[in-house]
C-alpha cells in the first residue's frame, strides 16, 4: 500500500505542476484529498492491515496530504505570479521611447519688419502712432486731397461698409488724425498697419496687406530731410552702402510726388535678377505734404512744411528675404513662419 500511495503521489505531484489554471487545481485538489479520493479508498481498508502495516500507511498518507496541499499551493501562486508578469508585460511603458515635442511658435516675418523699422524710426526720433482699419471717407480720401469725383479714387478701390465707411485703402488717413490731434504743433511719426483692397489676389497683389506711414511736419521741411531720412532707413535695412534715388511720380496728396528706388542690395547696382537688371529697386511712395493737406488738418502751408511716405511691408519683406509670392504671409503655415 505504501508503494501504491507513493506512485499516487508521484503522478498527482506531476499533474499538478503542470496545471494551467486555478480550476483545474481545485478539482485536482477534490480528487486526491476529497472524501471520494483514491487515498480515502485506501484509509476505509486500514482495518485490513497489521499494526506495523497501519502505521507506515498513515505516515506515508500524511506525508501524501501536506505534499499535495503543499504543491497545489504552491503551483497557485505561480499561476497568479504569471498573469501579473503577463499583465505588466502588455501594459509596459517605453521610457526610453522620444518623448512628444512641444513646438514653439515664432514671430512672423511681416511683424519681423514692422518691428525692424519701428526700432529704426524710435531711433530716429519718431513716434509710433495708429488708427482704425475701418475708416471713414473723410479721412480716407477727402482729407488726403481725394475729393468725392477724384479719378485717383479709382485707384484704391475698396470695401464699402456704409456710405461713409470703408476698409481703410492705405495708412495715409492716419497723417490726417495726427495732424488733428497735434492741433498746429510739430510731428515726427510712423504709422503701421494692416490696409484693404478690392483686388483678385495673385503672386504680387492682396486684398489685404500692410504698410507703414510716414509723416514730418515741421518749419523748413526740405525734400532734402525727406531723402536723408529714407536713406538713413533703408541703409540699416538693406545694407550699409544702400543708395535712394526719387524718381517724379503723382500722389493726390503730396506735390511734389516720388517714387522712391533703393540701389538692388543684391548686385549693388551692377544689375541682377532681383532689379530685373537696372541695379535699382522701387521701394515706396513719397513726397512733400500737399498745401490742401496741411490746411484742412489746422497747419498754415505757408509757415509749415511736411514730407510723407509710404511703404509696403510685404513688398519690403519679400524683396529682403527672397519670397515670390506674396500668398504665403497669409496662408498661415507654420512651416513658413519658422523660416526666418
Ligand atoms: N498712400 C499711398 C498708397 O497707398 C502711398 C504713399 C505715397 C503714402 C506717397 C505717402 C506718400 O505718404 O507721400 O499708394
Amino acid at each position: 500500500m505504501v508503494k501504491v500511495i507513493e506512485e499516487l503521489k508521484e503522478k498527482a505531484l506531476q499533474r499538478i505542476a503542470e496545471a494551467k489554471n486555478v480550476n483545474d487545481l481545485n478539482e485536482m485538489k477534490a480528487e486526491y484529498l476529497g472524501k471520494k479520493s483514491k487515498l480515502q479508498e485506501i484509509m476505509a481498508k486500514m482495518r485490513e492491515f497489521t499494526v506495523e502495516e497501519k502505521k507506515a500507511i498513515g505516515m506515508k498518507a500524511n506525508q501524501f496530504k501536506m505534499a499535495i496541499e503543499e504543491a497545489i499551493n504552491k503551483q497557485l501562486e505561480k499561476l497568479k505570479d504569471d498573469e501579473v508578469n503577463k499583465k505588466l508585460e502588455s501594459e509596459l511603458i517605453d521610457v526610453t521611447l522620444p518623448g512628444k515635442e512641444f513646438s514653439n511658435g515664432a514671430l512672423h516675418v511681416l511683424t519681423k519688419t514692422i518691428e525692424e523699422l519701428e526700432d529704426i524710426f524710435i531711433g530716429m526720433g519718431y513716434s509710433i502712432a495708429e488708427g482704425p482699419e475701418i475708416e471713414e471717407d473723410l479721412f480716407n480720401f477727402e482729407m488726403m486731397n481725394l475729393p468725392k469725383d477724384h479719378p485717383a479714387r479709382d485707384m484704391q478701390d475698396t470695401f464699402y461698409i456704409t456710405e461713409k465707411n470703408l476698409m481703410r485703402t492705405h495708412t495715409s488717413p492716419v497723417q490726417a488724425r495726427v495732424m488733428l490731434e497735434a492741433k498746429g504743433k510739430p510731428i515726427k511719426v510712423v504709422c503701421p498697419g494692416k490696409v484693404y483692397r478690392r483686388d483678385n489676389d495673385d503672386a504680387t497683389h492682396s486684398h489685404q496687406f500692410m504698410q507703414i506711414e510716414g509723416l514730418v511736419v515741421d518749419e523748413k521741411i526740405t525734400m532734402a530731410d525727406l531723402k536723408g531720412a529714407l536713406t538713413q532707413v533703408f541703409s540699416k535695412i538693406l545694407g550699409e552702402n544702400t543708395k535712394v534715388r526719387f524718381r517724379p511720380s503723382y500722389f493726390p496728396f503730396t506735390e511734389p510726388s516720388v517714387e522712391v528706388d533703393v540701389s538692388c542690395f543684391k548686385c549693388h547696382g551692377v544689375g541682377c535678377p532681383l532689379c530685373k537688371g537696372n541695379g535699382w529697386i522701387e521701394v515706396l511712395g513719397a513726397g512733400m505734404v500737399h498745401p490742401n493737406v496741411l490746411r484742412m488738418a489746422g497747419y498754415d502751408p505757408e509757415r509749415y512744411q511736411g514730407f510723407a511716405f509710404g511703404i509696403g511691408i510685404e513688398r519690403l519683406t519679400m524683396l529682403k528675404y527672397g519670397i515670390d509670392d506674396v500668398r504665403s504671409f497669409y496662408v498661415n503655415d507654420p512651416r513658413f513662419t519658422k523660416e526666418f
